[in-house]
């Protein structure tokens, strides 16, 4: 089964098996059947956070679970219901129809609900925890329902317990938001702020920040439609202090953002870029021109030039800066 127009790369391998579920009891059914259940088994949401290296052997699994629906109210918030397999950036979009605000800095983020918890997405500020009620999953073995809240999902910097003790244990079906009936914006990142004084924006509401974060990103993230990519490929790595102290005696103008008394994190598209990658092409892949955190297959590109290119990427920061690199993407 052809996976390439289910992974936003575009890396032409295949799978063994596939199967598409749109309920909860489909999925049920299809994880009880005897012939199935030997099968290592892989959860494609929009496919947007992977890298295929080689044909995968064993059974992939879609999410098809649509639907959003309002299951609670109070005086300030509307808890909202997302199918796993609703599109991110068209359920952001309807709850600003709504005028619920929460989600503004995290428009246009590839993927589906469903994959937005297994790596707390993030962006411009804002984490999908700070707006996650819980989520309901279904276990692989056992085929049983059940609910997670923001504690047992353990959220990190692009972590979650589904990256780390319970991998490949769970299938998210359905995520609940907590969703702001009055706004509190956060427009504390520097791009968002230049971009709305460009916009001549004199009050912002949410659709204005949500505007403005779609403009950012797509002056600087190339879409997948057009480019095979996956978003940042590493995470951006944090380093003790003494570490980062030492470096700015070299590199004055290396920047930073702090995490706590005692680390920083280093932007690691300021690292690659450091070691010459930015807008590197080799053959028909490469490292973005615009951002170097983003590898992209402009067509053709097998998944192990990809992955090669990555390990050479953090070779290369490692021999410069002494700081190892690590991937954000799934590699298959
Ligand atoms: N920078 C460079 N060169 C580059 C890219 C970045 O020098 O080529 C430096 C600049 O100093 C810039 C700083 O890095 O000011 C930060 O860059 P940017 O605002 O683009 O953010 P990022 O740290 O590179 C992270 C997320 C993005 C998210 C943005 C905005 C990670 C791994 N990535 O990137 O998330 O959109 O912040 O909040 O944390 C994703 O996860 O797929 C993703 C795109």
């Amino acid at each position: 089964f052809p996976l390439k127009p289910y992974n936003t790369f575009g890396i032409d391998v295949k799978a063994k098996l596939f199967a598409r579920f749109d309920t909860v009891a489909e999925l049920q059914e299809l994880l009880q059947m005897p012939e199935l259940r030997k099968e290592t088994k892989l959860i494609l949401g929009g496919g947007s956070n992977l890298l295929f290296t080689k044909d995968f052997d064993g059974l992939v699994l879609q999410n098809g679970i649509k639907g959003v629906e309002k299951v609670a109210e109070d005086e300030e918030h509307v808890y909202l219901k997302a199918g796993a397999g609703e599109v991110w950036h068209e359920f952001v979009l309807y709850t600003l129809s709504q005028n619920l605000g929460g989600l503004e800095n995290l428009s246009l983020i590839p993927g589906t609900v469903g994959a937005a918890p297994l790596q707390n997405i993030g962006a411009y500020g804002v984490e999908l925890k700070d707006v996650f009620h819980e989520l309901e999953a279904v276990h692989i073995e056992t085929a049983e329902v059940r609910s997670f809240d923001n504690e047992t999902c353990r959220f990190g910097y692009r972590e979650s317990v589904f990256k780390n003790e319970l991998k490949g244990q769970y299938i998210v079906t359905h995520v609940t938001f907590r969703l702001h009936k009055k706004h509190s914006l956060n427009t504390s990142y520097g791009a968002i702020k230049t971009t709305l004084e460009e916009m001549q924006v004199q009050e912002p509401t949410i659709h204005h920040v949500s505007a403005a974060v779609c403009h950012i990103r797509q002056s600087k993230l190339p879409d997948p439609k057009q480019i095979g990519n996956a978003g940042s490929f590493f995470k951006n790595p944090e380093i003790p202090l003494s570490q980062f102290e030492e470096l700015q005696k070299q590199y004055p103008s290396i920047p930073s953002y702090p995490v706590s008394e005692t680390t920083v994190k280093v932007p690691a598209g300021w690292l690659i870029e450091q070691c010459g990658w930015k807008g590197k092409v080799i053959g028909n892949y490469g490292v973005h021109k615009n951002q170097a955190l983003v590898l992209v297959n402009y067509g053709g590109a097998s998944g192990e030039d990809i992955r090669k290119l990555a390990f050479e990427v953090i070779a290369s920061v490692e021999q410069q800066f002494g700081i190892r690199l690590h991937p954000e993407v799934n590699i298959m």
